[in-house]
């Protein structure tokens, strides 16, 4: 198995550009099942998950095709005018639980569509009831096999009709799942209590580039007006605004000065306001963010998780892994998955104080990192090992690191430009492995 060596080599400086955005990308690519025509999909990170899509989407018959231009910035164009095949690859969801994000557009497109259950992952029990709610509202019909592990997906033999959806949680893959099954419903759908994360407003962009009528992305209330066809179209996906994060994370933990370019400061909000509750220097500047963690004496805060635009869950651990290096006790508050906490232990093996209740996390600061053997319990929490690692006294060896490059182009050396000592380091006899994705 592949593992990353990280050794403390003193404050990061430099630029760093940011990648096309990993949760944003996928539901794009699952959208352009929709239509018959090409699209061609801008600014795609090269990313395993974004292999495990590109290999869903050619399963149903597909033909998608991944190019790079003269600036390196990849694109992919996919033509479905000849979908074959409707059924799921288990092994294909069990790699990357967002591959379920074809459901919609294949109810849409097809009328029909069988998919292996996503099952559990390391971070909690992660169902499917709120997509299965809003497809059923839909008119879809839901038959589980008996061993409940595939679910067939049938629609009205008209098709699909529009509903009013109440999302008893705005989660984000429900939201958009609903989202693309309904651009193609006859009449309205509106989604209410939906996610508004900025890639949903990316996929809905996309969309109505498709010929789609949504209005409302973006806000809690989403609101569909079905039509016969969509077509093609061309789209850059938007920065990865976790990367953004993880880079803000990686000045501050190193109490050093990165710039970060291609970064939409409107969506790195919280962070912005919580690094600079830690007193962090954050500056909007032309190019992006500016992040100086070098000026003063940082000091604790506390974190909350929420739904967007609260504090992103994706960036619990990174900013944890930041907590243990500042002056005073911070409080970190999970509320959107069950059992996010994995990286905890962790954090303590390499000399964290961090104590947990229930969904809560006490970080005890100003401890000093020593370099140990540590696991990527998961991407996110894989980024935190890394921004530990960078500051720990001696070496940090970071195991099970696929979780890592699901999510983070080219992540190694964009850490290096910026001064990092970090290896990836591949033993004989490895193989490339690739797991659930969250
Ligand atoms: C997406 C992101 C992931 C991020 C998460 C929350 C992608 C590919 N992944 O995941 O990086 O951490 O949003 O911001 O975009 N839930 C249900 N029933 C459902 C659906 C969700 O109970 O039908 C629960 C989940 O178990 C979880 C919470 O809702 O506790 C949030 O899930 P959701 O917003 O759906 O996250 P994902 O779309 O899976």
């Amino acid at each position: 198995m592949a593992k990353l060596i990280v050794e403390n080599n003193g404050p990061l400086h430099g630029i760093v550009e940011i990648s096309g955005a990993k949760n944003a990308v996928l539901p794009l690519m699952a959208a352009t099942l929709l239509t018959d025509e090409k699209c061609s999909i801008n600014g795609i990170p090269d990313l395993t998950d974004v292999f495990v899509m590109k290999d869903m989407l050619t399963s149903f018959g597909a033909k998608v095709k991944a190019e790079k231009d003269d600036n390196g910035i990849s694109r992919i164009d996919v033509q479905a005018d000849d979908i074959t095949n409707i059924r799921g690859s288990k092994e294909l969801v069990s790699e990357m639980r967002a591959s379920t994000m074809v459901m919609g557009p294949l109810l849409a497109k097809c009328g029909r569509c069988v998919m292996p259950l996503p099952g559990g992952c390391a971070i909690g029990s992660r169902p499917i009831d709120l997509h299965l709610k809003g497809f059923k509202a839909l008119g879809v019909t839901v038959i589980e096999n008996s061993d409940e592990s595939v679910i067939s997906l049938v629609t009205y033999a008209e098709g699909l009709k529009g509903d009013i959806i109440y999302l008893d949680f705005p989660s984000v893959g429900a939201t958009e799942n609903i989202l693309m099954a309904a651009t193609l419903a006859k009449g309205t759908t509106v989604i209410e209590n939906a996610a508004k994360e900025p890639e949903i407003v990316d996929l809905a962009n996309l969309l109505n580039k498709m010929g789609a009528k949504i209005k409302g992305a973006g806000t809690d209330t989403i609101r569909i007006t079905g039509v016969d066809k969509l077509h093609g179209a061309v789209h850059t996906v938007i920065p990865d605004r976790i990367e953004t994060a993880t880079f803000m994370l990686a000045a501050a933990i190193t109490r050093g000065k990165i710039l970060i370019k291609n970064a939409i400061p409107g969506h790195v909000r919280p962070i912005i306001a919580k690094l600079k509750e830690c007193n962090v220097d954050v500056e909007i500047v032309d190019e992006g963010i500016y992040v100086n963690g070098a000026n003063k004496e940082l000091v604790a805060t506390d974190i909350k998780t929420l739904p967007y635009p609260g504090f992103p869950t994706d960036i619990q651990s990174p900013f944890m892994a930041f907590l243990t290096t500042v002056d005073g006790e911070s409080k970190v508050k999970e509320t959107v998955f069950e059992n996010r906490f994995m990286h905890v232990n962790e954090l303590n093996r390499m000399g964290a104080k961090i104590s947990t209740r229930d969904r809560e996390a006490f970080v005890h600061g100003n401890t000093k990192l020593v370099g140990a053997k540590v696991r990527a319990t998961d991407l996110r929490a894989g980024a935190a090992m890394v921004l530990a690692g960078l500051v720990a006294e001696g070496v940090t060896e970071i195991s099970e690191i696929y979780h890592i490059e699901r999510g983070y182009e080219n992540f190694t050396k964009k850490m290096k430009n910026l001064g990092a000592k970090i290896e990836r380091v591949v033993e004989e006899g490895d193989k490339v492995e690739r797991h659930v994705g969250i």
